[in-house]
């Protein structure tokens, strides 16, 4: 028996900019995460998976999409004659990074359970090429938040190269709490409708990317310096960027509004969009309770996180 977890993420600022080679602020979120247990057998593959209730045998089922995101790991690492169970504290298709903390607990556990002595970096790579049947053209924000677990500043190498990966570590910790717009968001066709969009505005797009560059180089000086309030303010600047290319929507934005009437610092949505979370950033733990409240009230459920601790 062994067991492996891969952790749920947080975008602070840039979902869709990341997947064009520009700087991302995302954390991993240790407290949430998903868990795969691994127990030897005499045959087969089988996924017990607690989440959707179903029970699979991956060898004879491979159009199913665990079968399908998984084959990279069971391929690479030649695994067979194993049960593999999955439980998650991490809602799926909600903008948190599900399916990678799925592929990295699946890998760590796999690790674990035959001593492939795989480093984080080698776990982190896997996971990429499940991500990559799960969402198309991914740009690795979200397995390496699954991987790593912590607060980091994430670049996509464009030329297939090793992507920029640098654990950030804040002197006081961010209280967050994310808003559920209810809605189910596809980041595949997020992106996709993302990069149609920029194919046919270049000029209004190359515009947006370049205010969201100089953007998320002041969000990293803020965040570092401990300077909420100016994280906020950029979050909502990065907000009404991500509404230009198209990707929020009606739920999300009375999210956003609400918080901010609240007293919360700042607002965006987190993920791929469409649906999923928003996160607010807000002062204290009391403040924490206050929005989740607000959001309770409007028929929205929520979640608090604090990072960078
Ligand atoms: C999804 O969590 C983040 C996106 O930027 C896609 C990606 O980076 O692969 C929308």
């Amino acid at each position: 028996m062994a067991s492996g977890k891969g952790f749920a993420k947080v975008i602070l600022f840039g979902e869709h900019f990341v997947v064009y080679g520009l700087s991302g602020l995302a954390s991993g979120i240790k407290n949430l995460f998903t868990e795969a247990t691994t127990k030897k057998v005499d045959s087969g593959i089988m996924l017990i998976d607690n989440i959707y209730n179903r029970v699979d045998n991956l060898k004879e089922d491979e159009n199913f999409i665990n079968a399908r995101v998984l084959k990279p790991v069971l391929d690479e690492l030649n695994i067979d004659n194993i049960e593999i169970t999955l439980n998650s504290s991490i809602v799926p298709e909600h903008g948190m990074g599900y399916s990678a903390a799925l592929s990295v607990s699946v890998i760590r556990a796999l690790n674990n359970e035959f001593n492939l002595g795989l480093t984080d970096e080698q776990v982190n790579e896997l996971a990429y090429k499940c991500e990559t049947v799960s969402h198309g053209t991914p740009s690795g924000i979200d397995n390496t938040c699954a991987t790593y677990g912590s607060l980091l500043h994430f670049e996509k190498n464009m030329h297939g190269e090793k992507n920029k990966i640098e654990i950030l570590k804040l002197s006081k910790p961010f209280y967050l709490v994310f808003g559920d717009s209810g809605k189910k968001g596809s980041t595949k066709e997020l992106v996709a409708g993302v990069r149609k969009r920029k194919e046919e505005n270049p000029e209004e797009y190359d515009k947006v990317f370049e205010e969201y560059k100089k953007l998320v180089s002041e969000a990293e000086d803020a965040l570092l310096g401990g300077d909420e309030k100016k994280v906020g303010e950029l979050m909502n600047r990065n907000q009404e960027l991500l509404v230009k290319i198209g990707v929020s929507i009606p739920e999300l934005d009375k999210l956003c509004k609400l918080a901010l009437e609240n007293g919360a610092l700042g607002a965006k949505l987190t993920g791929a969009g469409g649906g999923g979370m928003m996160i607010s950033l807000v002062e204290n733990e009391e403040m924490q309770t206050k929005i989740s409240q607000v959001f309770k009230e409007n028929g929205f459920d929520s979640i608090k996180i604090k990072i960078g601790e």
